[in-house]
């Protein structure tokens, strides 16, 4: 299988393949779960080529012991991505390669979808995301990239700047657990037991989801942080209800819009996102 660290590396192998359109690419930090798998199956599926890649992006951690902490696990997931498939072109490049001036991040105009939620509690986690996206669409030059819907917020900042780029987004739906909890490569951090109890944020949302046409959305945001309040371990670090389309948290429901349900929970040190679809 084809593994590239140089941006010579990278281009040797688009001359070769440029008569092969078109192209995916599915960016990811690594410790390949279900979720990200299923990006590359799908990717796959649908391109004569396909580049993964692999890339612990420093600007987008706010937090220096989350990016200490965050898990590596190069060699497994190279047989993983070999395992869909020997073609497929794995990019890991190193931090000077992504960022060869230092690592400096870009402030982008996001039409506001990067203030709510994690925007406000992560500060310049999406600028950090959407400068790394764009260098690796500027060095991939894919024509579909693959987001999943775990990262609501972050697919619709991706989809925005791939916009101005001409690039194509796939989104595909977030990849759980048996119990419910969403798969993160944050979850290997929690305990056997705390991931099990860990099924109680999909249980809330689902509970939210269910409870949506009938109740007014003060109310539900009120509720959860109740029912939450009585599991000490999980500390809830934000519940909106926001609509789907420019992430505006919202207090009352209007016509014709989707709402989305967003949670951020931090289960021993573990900070664990989640959001779902309600109407
Ligand atoms: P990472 O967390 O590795 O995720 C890579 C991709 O996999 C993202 O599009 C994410 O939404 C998707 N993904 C993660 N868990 C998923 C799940 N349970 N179901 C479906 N899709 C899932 O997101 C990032 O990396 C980074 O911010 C990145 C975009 C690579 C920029 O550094």
């Amino acid at each position: 299988m084809p593994k590239v660290t140089t941006i010579a590396e990278l281009r040797l192998f688009q001359r070769q393949n440029r008569m092969h359109r078109s192209w995916g690419l599915i960016p990811t930090m690594g410790s390949l779960h279900e979720g990200h798998l299923r990006l590359i199956e799908q990717a796959v599926e649908e391109n004569r080529v396909t580049f993964v890649t692999i890339f612990v992006n420093p600007t987008q951690f706010d937090n220096k012991e989350d990016l200490d902490n965050y898990p590596c696990s190069i060699d497994t997931d190279l047989q993983k991505i070999e395992a869909i498939d020997s073609n497929i072109c794995v990019f890991v490049p190193s931090v000077e390669t992504i960022y060869p001036d230092g690592a400096a991040v870009k402030k982008y105009a996001l039409q506001g979808l990067d203030k709510p939620m994690e925007g406000r509690h992560r500060p310049g986690h999406f600028d950090g995301v959407a400068t790394v996206v764009e260098r690796l669409f500027t060095l991939i030059q894919p024509d579909v990239a693959y987001f999943g819907q775990k990262d609501f917020q972050q697919l619709q900042i991706v989809s925005l700047l791939a916009q101005s780029m001409g690039i194509r987004i796939c989104s595909l739906p977030t990849v759980r657990e048996q119990n419910g909890l969403a798969m993160s490569s944050r979850n290997r951090r929690l305990s056997t037991e705390r991931r099990e109890e860990a099924k109680l944020i999909f249980e809330l949302l689902q509970w939210v989801k269910s409870n949506f046409s009938s109740h007014a959305i003060v109310d539900l945001k009120e509720m959860v942080v109740q029912k939450l309040s009585k599991t000490p371990a999980f500390e809830l670090d934000y519940f909106e209800i926001a609509a789907e389309h420019n992430l505006r948290t919202a207090n009352s429901k209007k016509e014709g819009v989707s709402y989305r349900a967003f949670i951020a929970v931090v289960v021993d040190g573990v900070r664990l996102i989640d959001n779902m679809s309600l109407n």
